[in-house]
């Protein structure tokens, strides 16, 4: 286990008093050091039955309403997300012996929403959004691959499909937002924002 000897402290009178602002410093911080996905963070959710699951997305848009990351709407995050439309996310920036965890209500993006990120991005990647049905079984790899090649030689010199009940972004909407650091001899600070109705109240977490 390393020892997490070199950050200076995290103090209450440091931080900016806006979660939202605190993790975008933190969040650049990670992004000026290099790290390969900054914005990878792990999503769980519950399920019908009360089971948790926990998958990697990306946080693809940052405001002050929350946390915005896209997938497939038919995936098992989306059924879960149906049945119970609260989740939690974390990040790990490692070389920044820096955390932070997320908990809100989710809701989805409008279609438009959807749209307008899903046509930002590269011919083959649409593609690949609409070729693949997320979370289902699969007989084999080939069969993928070949759907895969078929959408692509279709969709070459035409527009993909957008269809806004297959694929989609989810909104996080944080009510809680912790932000742990690591210090030397497991005296980690920990900082908890809670949603409060006049703002943000902010306390202190023993390690
Ligand atoms: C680094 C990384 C980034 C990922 N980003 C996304 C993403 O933005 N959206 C997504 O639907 N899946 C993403 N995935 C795949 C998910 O982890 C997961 O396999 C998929 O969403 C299916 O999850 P589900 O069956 O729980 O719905 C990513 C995986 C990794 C490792």
């Amino acid at each position: 286990m390393p020892q997490y000897t070199s950050n200076p402290p995290l103090l209450e009178a440091d931080v900016a008093q806006d979660p939202i602002i605190q993790f975008r410093r933190w969040l650049d911080d990670a992004v000026n050091i290099g790290m390969i996905e900054p914005i990878a963070m792990t999503l769980a959710t519950v399920d019908a039955d009360g089971r948790p699951s926990a998958r990697v997305v990306l946080l693809k848009g940052l405001d002050a309403d929350g946390f915005a990351f896209y997938t497939n709407y038919q995936s098992r995050k989306a059924q879960a997300l149906a049945a119970h439309p609260y989740a939690a996310a974390t990040f790990w920036w490692d070389r920044l012996e820096r955390s932070v965890r997320i908990e809100g209500a989710v809701e989805k993006l409008t279609a438009a929403e959807s749209e307008a990120y899903f046509r930002s991005r590269p011919q083959g990647s649409q593609v690949g959004a609409i070729t693949s049905r997320q979370s289902q079984v699969i007989a084999s790899r080939a069969e993928l691959d070949a759907r895969l090649a078929d959408n692509l030689a279709r969709y070459a010199t035409e527009p993909v499909p957008f269809d806004p009940s297959q694929w989609g972004g989810y909104r996080l909407r944080p009510e809680v937002i912790e932000f742990w650091q690591g210090r030397d001899n497991r005296s980690h600070d920990r900082l908890v924002y809670r949603q409060i109705d006049s703002g943000w109240q902010l306390q202190r977490l023993e390690p």
